[in-house]
């Protein structure tokens, strides 16, 4: 891998201590950081080189669910010493000849600053007077090595604004230079889920509309929101994460197998699947929690959804008519992130008159928690008499998972290395927004619903109405 230097904008954002620091120590924990590398934390307080390093170490200690393991001291200082901290207003042109001063102080040092990338952990709003500043000052040209960005999800607010900041990026950057990050792409158990697919030969005959009855799609979290009210509040819970990673959940579950597996096929692929999303906006059920208005910085009268669920479906030869049905919010009754295949009925079960004989085979991708993949058949109960019981046929991780690669260390990594595989492209974007536009064409409030449920009646009538019943996800799948 080549070195570089990692300049990020807010290093003190939510972002970048629960997610870009514990990835950086994951990342030199694992030798991944070359020699002559540097990162440059930029946030608008000044600080001290030794109160910098009290923060990060803070950061690393600190309580933090995705980042459970213990912190060896020896690594911590080894990434104290690959860090600096510079204070600055980053919408103030003035700093950028002091950002790019540093540089070459550092690069005096022996760093390698041609190579470099900018990761944008700060607000939308302040993309524009960034890249425009970046540019007059010469920090993102080419010269003698390369230049790449980072930038979180959500990218926009519908197709109007995607479209303007996918304008804003490429007005300043070539495409191959940027890396639009959902943390989603980078999870283990999705990437999974291809290798499964495209690397046996057994399961991917089955996935069509000739075998599959329905999908379902769920991403349940049993939390709120948590001190983040004043970002959530003015997104909501479909466009957090169902325009992102919900979709992209679809897309892994019913992608067409890549030709090779390179970023230009794989990424074309996940399009595709996203062009061919009917939107049906009647079945979109929006529902709030109940308390939510008084959570910190949220509005007392808020029409914020922290809950929805919609239905579509792929319309191409393979999966049309197979309705998909998605759902996801905050405050529900459990913590699960799965997809769910239910495999259609044989007319001819010889066992449909036992009792459980009319069950459907299930296939789950279990997202997490006790990630894995797991397949439900009918098994014989041991004994006497014939009597069946829904089993599952799974696969678990033998590694403890808090053990893998979280997926930013593996985006973070991925963007190092030049493989935008797992990155989002402008045309992702747009297709993602236009179908959450035409979702959202009949404006809906949001029902609300008592925490620590599934949700809003509607969304289970939603389900009805097709016939269908949300399934409740299982607790021995996979369990430890
Ligand atoms: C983030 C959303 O993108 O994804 C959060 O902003 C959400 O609201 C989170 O909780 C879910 O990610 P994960 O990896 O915990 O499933």
């Amino acid at each position: 891998m080549d070195s570089f230097t990692l300049i990020i904008f807010g290093i003190t954002s939510n972002l970048a201590q629960l997610k870009l620091i514990p990835a950086l120590y994951d990342i030199c924990s694992k030798g991944l950081l070359p020699e002559n590398t540097s990162i440059i934390g930029i946030a608008r307080s000044p600080k001290s080189k030794e109160e910098f390093d009290k923060f990060l170490s803070q950061t690393l200690h600190s309580e933090n669910k995705h980042h459970q393991h213990p912190i060896d001291e020896k690594i911590l200082r080894k990434l104290q010493r690959t860090f600096y901290y510079l204070d600055g207003h980053i919408e103030d042109p003035t700093f950028y000849p002091k950002l790019k001063n540093f540089l070459h102080t550092l690069s005096r040092q022996g760093s390698n600053s041609h190579n470099k990338i900018f990761y944008l952990a700060t607000y939308p709003h302040l993309y524009a007077e960034i890249f425009k500043c970046l540019d007059q000052s010469g920090l993102s040209s080419e010269n003698e090595g390369w230049t790449r960005i980072m930038i979180e999800k959500p990218i926009g607010t519908n197709l109007r604004s995607a479209i303007e900041l996918n304008g804003l990026f490429t007005k300043f950057f070539r495409e191959d230079q940027i890396y639009r990050l959902d943390h989603y792409l980078g999870k283990e158990t999705l990437q999974n889920i291809l290798a499964f697919r495209f690397g046996n030969g057994l399961f991917e005959p089955v996935m069509n509309r000739n075998y599959i009855d329905h999908i379902e799609i769920t991403a349940l979290e049993d939390f709120g929101i948590g001190k983040r009210g004043g970002y959530y509040d003015s997104v909501g819970a479909l466009k957090d994460v169902g325009q992102n990673h919900l979709l992209q959940m679809i897309t892994f579950a019913t992608m067409d197998a890549p030709s090779e597996f390179t970023n230009r096929e794989v990424t074309a692929k996940r399009i595709q699947v996203l062009h061919s999303l009917k939107a049906y906006p009647k079945s979109l059920v929006l529902g709030q929690y109940s308390g939510y208005q008084r959570e910190e910085h949220v509005k007392p009268n808020s029409q914020t959804d922290t809950f929805f669920t919609f239905k579509t479906e792929v319309q191409n030869e393979r999966f049309k008519g197979v309705p998909i049905f998605v759902r996801g919010g905050k405050k529900l009754t459990q913590t699960t992130t799965e997809i769910s295949i239910i495999f259609k009925n044989p007319t001819n079960r010889l066992f449909s008159h036992l009792k459980c004989g009319n069950e459907p085979n299930i296939l789950t991708y279990r997202i997490q928690p006790n990630e894995g993949i797991g397949l439900q058949i009918l098994s014989k109960i041991p004994g006497h008499s014939l009597e069946l019981e829904p089993t599952f046929m799974q696969f678990c991780y033998k590694t403890n998972i808090s053990e893998l690669p979280d997926p930013y260390e593996r985006l973070i990594v991925d963007a190092i290395r030049g493989d935008a595989t797992f990155f989002n492209d402008s045309e992702e974007i747009e297709a993602e927004w236009k179908f959450i536009d035409q979702l959202e064409a009949e404006h809906k409030k949001p029902a609300i619903y008592q925490p620590g449920t599934y949700g809003p009646r509607e969304a289970d009538e939603m389900i009805a109405r097709e016939n269908h019943c949300w399934l409740i996800p299982s607790n021995v799948f996979c369990a430890v």
